[in-house]
This record gives structure tokens, C-alpha cells and sequence, in this order.
């Protein structure tokens, strides 16, 4: 299947990479690629720059966030939260449209420092918000929860016994993302219900960055126990 995954970070790569793994096409989306393949500084994680990185995984490309979208028989918004709606907007409307967008972004706000707040929150949500400006296209809410390397490894802790959630308005498409989910190991996923559940994953991320802080190691999960 063909994938076009918004946003060159840590998150669009290491999932471009288990998607190539997994026989999928990838073009990762940059609002200018010619500008981002010159970059030769780390990234703020310490991350190489895409250059080294796609010369390590020569199946994916590097595109802009248009010809991702239009690459894309489901899109993956990977972009940092603040940027999330502008990405699609450059994505453009008409190449998303009727279309899963698995929203991986997180609403948050930097501007005073660590560890960040939350820009969106309590009633609305970042996946909410991009449902609202594009109604046509199929967001399912997931991933955010969690460090990136987990998200296409679950096995990396515990064995895999841990949850993840979906949140979105579309049964099938929630179905759809499942079924992804299960190929990258996934086996608790948790529907939470409409597009309005994103809430409560995006609104984790204050307790993810304290566990984060206090641990010194972004290696760790929620596990729903019933
Ligand atoms: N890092 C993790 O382990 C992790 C875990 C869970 C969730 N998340 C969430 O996943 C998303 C991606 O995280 P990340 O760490 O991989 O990368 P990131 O640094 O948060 O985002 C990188 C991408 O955002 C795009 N971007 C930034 N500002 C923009 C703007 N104003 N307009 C359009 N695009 C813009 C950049 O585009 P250019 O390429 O053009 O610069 C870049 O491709 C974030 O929302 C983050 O909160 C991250």
C-alpha cells in the first residue's frame, strides 16, 4: 500500500522505516524538500539529518507535503503539533479527502520551556481540530501516547503487553488503522470512540513528560489492566 507521511522527524522516519520493512511505498513530506536535504546539522533529539537517513533507507522519498498526500493511500500526520494544520493545508484539502489520516501530532507548547503544555485541551483536541477543518478526510487519533520506536515495536517492552488507543468519527477506517496497528505487533488496542476521545491521549502527555523527567528514559507505556 502506499503511504504518505507528513513530517521528517523521528516519528515520519521510523515509521517510514517499518513500513518499507513491511513491503509498503513511503513518501515523506517536507514543506521544502530541496531545503531539507541540505541540512547537515543534528536535529534538537540528536538526530542525524534526513540526508544520512534516507541514504540508509534508499526505499523511501523524500517529497514535499503535497506529493506525499498524493502519494498516500492512507496520509500520517508525523508533523509537531504546532505546524499540524498548516502541513495539511500545504498537503492540500482535495489530496486528502476521503482518505485515513492517522494523527500521530501532539498540541504541544514550547514557548516557556520544559516541560511544554498543551495548547488545545480539556474541550477540544488537535485531532479534533483537524477533523473540523477537513470533514472529508478520515482521522483516526493514535501513537501519540508513546515514544516512536514503540510505536512500530511494541515488543521492545513487556512483550508487547501494553495498550494503545484509537480515536475517530469512522468505524472502518478505525478498523483500517487497526489493522496496521496488528502488523507492527499491536494486540490491545483500545477504541476510546468518536474523534472527540483524542482528548484524553493528547491531555497524557503532561503525565508522559513528568514519567519522562523523573525515569530519564523515554522507554515506557501505559498498560490498561481490567
Ligand atoms: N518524538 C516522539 O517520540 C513522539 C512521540 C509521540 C508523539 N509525537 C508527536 O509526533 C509529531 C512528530 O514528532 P517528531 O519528534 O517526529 O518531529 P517534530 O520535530 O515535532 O516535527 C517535525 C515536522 O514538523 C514539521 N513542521 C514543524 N513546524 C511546521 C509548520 N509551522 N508548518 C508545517 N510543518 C511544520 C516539520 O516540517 P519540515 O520538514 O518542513 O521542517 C517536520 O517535518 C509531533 O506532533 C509530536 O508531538 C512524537
Amino acid at each position: 500500500m502506499n503511504f504518505g507521511i507528513l513530517g521528517t522527524g523521528v516519528v515520519g522516519r521510523t515509521l517510514a522505516a517499518k513500513l518499507i520493512e513491511l513491503d509498503h511505498s513511503v513518501v515523506l513530506g517536507t514543506r521544502d524538500p530541496a531545503k531539507t536535504i541540505l541540512k547537515s546539522e543534528l536535529d534538537g533529539m540528536g538526530n542525524p539529518p534526513i540526508r544520512v537517513w534516507l541514504e540508509k533507507n534508499s526505499k523511501a522519498k523524500l517529497g514535499s507535503f503535497t506529493e506525499a498526500a498524493v502519494h498516500g493511500e492512507i496520509i500520517i500526520n508525523a508533523t509537531n503539533g504546532v505546524g499540524s494544520l498548516n502541513a495539511l493545508q500545504i498537503a492540500g484539502e482535495m489530496n486528502l479527502n476521503n482518505k485515513i489520516l492517522m494523527d500521530i501530532s501532539n498540541p504541544l507548547d514550547l514557548t516557556n520551556g520544559m516541560p511544554p503544555s498543551l495548547f488545545i485541551s480539556n474541550t477540544d483536541s488537535l485531532g479534533e481540530q483537524i477533523q473540523r477543518a477537513f470533514p472529508n478526510v478520515l482521522v483516526v487519533k493514535t501513537l501519540n501516547t508513546m515514544n516512536a520506536y514503540l510505536m512500530v515495536n511494541p515488543r521492545l517492552l513487556a512483550n508487547g503487553d501494553h495498550s494503545v488507543f484509537v480515536s475517530g468519527n469512522d468505524t472502518a477506517a478505525k478498523a483500517a488503522v487497526s489493522k496496521l496497528l496488528q502488523s507492527f505487533g499491536w494486540e490491545d488496542i483500545i477504541d476510546l470512540g468518536d474523534i472527540t476521545t483524542a482528548r484524553g491521549p493528547e491531555m497524557y502527555l503532561p503525565l508522559w513528560l513528568r514519567t519522562w523527567g523523573v525515569l530519564q528514559i523515554p522507554m515506557f507505556q501505559i498498560k490498561v489492566v481490567r
